[in-house]
């Protein structure tokens, strides 16, 4: 009996002793919820500059909660393999161009039809209509969620030759990021199109693998293709705009209190990067144009209504995947 109230009183002990620990010890620690937004532009640009406000405001307000971590320039995914990335989990966030997301959804190579929005003001105006925020969701049956559409710039055209009119980028290679659209709008011209992960650009118009490009202010001048390329033509022939994109599942997954304020954190900054994308463009225009090693090309109309009737017969090529209707909607945005 003795030797039984003994074992009895050491377990009492022991298990008296282990609450005690457990008191003094802090419970453990939850790990922040963790998003890595990847891309593939320089941080000078209205994309980078997002995702460094997104993850600033996180901070400010989400502190322990959620940690964003941002991988710029290509450096944890390149454009070949983001988007396998953000299916798998192994980034939660990106905001490829819409030009690399027909895969996804055929509609969206609406935006890459040449000289379709005369400026960024009726490309924002179509955004937001309800055909617009339709082509937001138009990602979700593969998995996707699209959360906003970030804007960048106006495209130009360079290569190592004057390009004034149409006929003078017959016989060239442009590189151009993976789409039918714009495949079909250099061979429109009897160019020839090559499709490259931006992270190669600069090294293929060194190499001379490609002759010419298209592209916006900010990303020229991040990427430094003046030193690759003696000519710059002032087109504004289309544009290079942007869907932030994550995984449903994981978007879905997270705790709703949490959703909700990163919805709002997202609002904000979408608003932001918006507002300030001609800006940040203007000033890559500025400093390219400066620093006296790419020449300006400026189109008069005649010149500017020339290429905009020769890039003209790829609408007809895609508005059977497009929907001509679509088509009609985002025209009359230039109006509104
Ligand atoms: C390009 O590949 O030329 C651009 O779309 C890169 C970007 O994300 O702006």
């Amino acid at each position: 009996m003795r030797r039984l109230l003994s074992t009895l009183t050491l377990a009492v002990a022991v298990v008296l002793a282990g609450a005690a620990v457990a008191a003094e010890e802090p419970a453990e620690a939850e790990a922040p919820i963790l998003i890595r937004f990847s891309h593939v532009v320089a941080e000078e640009t209205p994309k980078g500059q997002g995702a460094l406000l997104f993850r600033r405001l996180v901070e400010e307000r989400l502190a322990g909660k959620v940690e964003v971590r941002v991988h710029p320039n290509s450096s944890l995914y390149g454009d070949a393999k983001e988007m396998e990335a953000l299916l798998l989990g192994e980034v939660e966030m990106l905001a490829p161009s819409l030009s690399k997301l027909y895969r996804y959804s055929p509609a969206l190579q609406l935006f890459d039809l040449p000289f379709l929005f005369d400026n960024m003001a009726a490309l924002d105006r179509f955004q937001n209509s309800p055909d617009g925020r339709e082509l937001l969701r138009s990602v979700e049956p593969r998995g996707l969620l699209g959360l906003a559409f970030w804007h960048n710039g106006m495209k130009q055209l360079t290569a190592n030759k004057p390009l004034r009119q149409p006929a003078d980028a017959a016989g060239l290679r442009f590189r151009i990021q993976s789409s039918a659209v714009l495949e079909a709008q250099f061979e429109t011209l009897g160019a020839k199109a090559v499709k490259l992960p931006f992270s190669e650009v600069l090294h293929a118009l060194k190499r001379g693998y490609v002759d010419g490009q298209e592209n916006t202010w900010s990303n020229m001048w991040t990427q430094r293709f003046f030193e690759a390329q003696k000519y710059v033509t002032e087109t504004n022939h289309g544009v290079i705009d942007y869907i932030v994109v994550t995984n449903a599942r994981f978007w879905n997954g997270l705790p709703e209190g949490i959703r909700t304020a990163l919805e709002a954190i997202l609002d904000e900054v979408t608003a932001e990067v918006n507002r300030q994308a001609d800006a940040i463009n203007e000033a890559a225009r500025q400093s390219m144009l400066a620093g006296g090693k790419i020449q300006l090309v400026a189109l008069d109309k005649p010149q500017r209504a020339a290429w905009r009737e020769a890039m003209r017969p790829v609408w007809r090529r895609f508005e059977g995947e497009i929907g001509t209707e679509r088509i009609a909607e985002a025209l009359a945005a230039n109006r509104r």
